[in-house]
């Protein structure tokens, strides 16, 4: 199939990932000139939620209807999916009604075979492995406050899930150095460290992380799917906790970026999204402009009128 799909931030030349922020950047302006702009009228987005999501399903959702064209939410409870189709019967027949589709799931390979069999674009909203939406977002943050961020140093706290693995993939398209704070047993996947090579490290203290850093990131100390192990993981993740003395570590210049949902008290502290340097609420709206320049570059625009 040819359908160019957009799984990891790889499946992008760093050009393009840079391209993608600096129009997130734009589209948002237009937005809030209130310029109507809709390239994708007519188009329709199919997502597929197989875990729980607030900001993915809305900035989607709102992204497609403001550039003209519409999403509709799937989930494995009201769908065949959920009774057992196979997933790649399930890809052909949505994607031959569908511009495009994006996925929440668990195992990646449920996004890679779909995709396999889609011919239309199939796009990662979450997966255990990578979220790749998300860092556009993040890095739309940073350059909209910062500036470039290559060859800036970047803090990871806590857990090497899959927020942690797509800024090691971040790490290499975007050209910085990523340090990696966590507890033994709880490392990145070594896949995606193996591809980074010397731009990432790990150590164990968060201090030795944040020192001189110029964006510090965190998240949950427990993600979708592992809610059994919450117990045992917030005993364990407790020295991991980003706080304002921990940031003060860091360059002053620093900023704090969390994906969002928060657990204040675990690892982040109570104030901390209230500090100067969190700039997480931009960070979510930005969901929004980043994925609609994500739609825009995937989806072809309009039909002709007959
Ligand atoms: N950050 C993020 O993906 O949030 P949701 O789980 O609410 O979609
Ligand atoms: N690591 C978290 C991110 C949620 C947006 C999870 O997978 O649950």
């Amino acid at each position: 199939m040819s359908a160019r799909h957009f799984l990891s931030l790889m499946d992008c030349t760093p050009q393009e990932l840079n391209g993608l922020i600096r129009r997130g950047i734009e589209l948002k302006d237009l937005r809030n000139r209130g310029a109507l702009y809709e390239p994708l009228k007519n188009r329709v987005l199919g997502m597929i939620f197989e875990k729980a999501s607030t900001r993915t399903r809305l900035s989607f959702e709102a992204g497609m209807i403001q550039l003209g064209g519409q999403a509709i939410f799937l989930s494995p409870r009201d769908t065949q999916l959920g009774r057992g189709e196979p997933i790649s019967d399930s890809a052909i027949v949505m994607s031959r009604m569908l511009d495009a589709v994006m996925i929440r799931t668990f195992a990646h390979s449920t996004l890679t075979e779909f995709a396999a069999h889609s011919q239309v674009p199939v796009i990662n909203g979450l997966s255990d492995d990578l979220h790749p939406c998300q860092l556009l977002a993040d890095m739309q943050t940073f350059l909209e406050q910062r500036g470039s961020i290559q060859g800036k140093t970047v803090a990871w706290i806590g857990d090497g899930n899959n927020m942690c693995n797509t800024y090691i993939e971040a790490a290499i398209q975007f050209d910085f150095q990523l340090r990696v704070a966590c507890p033994q047993g709880y490392e990145p996947k070594a896949e995606f460290l193996a591809q980074a090579g010397e731009r990432v490290t790990i150590v164990r203290d968060p201090r030795e992380a944040v020192a001189g850093a110029h964006l510090v990131s965190t998240d949950v100390w427990t993600s979708m799917g592992q809610e059994e192990e919450a117990g045992a993981r917030l005993q364990l993740f407790r020295p991991y906790q980003v706080n304002r003395a921990l940031l003060d570590q860091a360059a002053a210049e620093v900023i704090f970026l969390h994906c969002l949902p928060a657990h204040r008290g675990e690892e982040i502290s109570q104030d901390l999204l209230d500090d100067p340097r969190s700039l997480a609420w931009d960070q979510a709206e930005n969901r929004l402009h980043a994925q609609k320049a994500l739609l825009e570059m995937l989806v072809e625009p309009a039909y002709h009128h007959a």
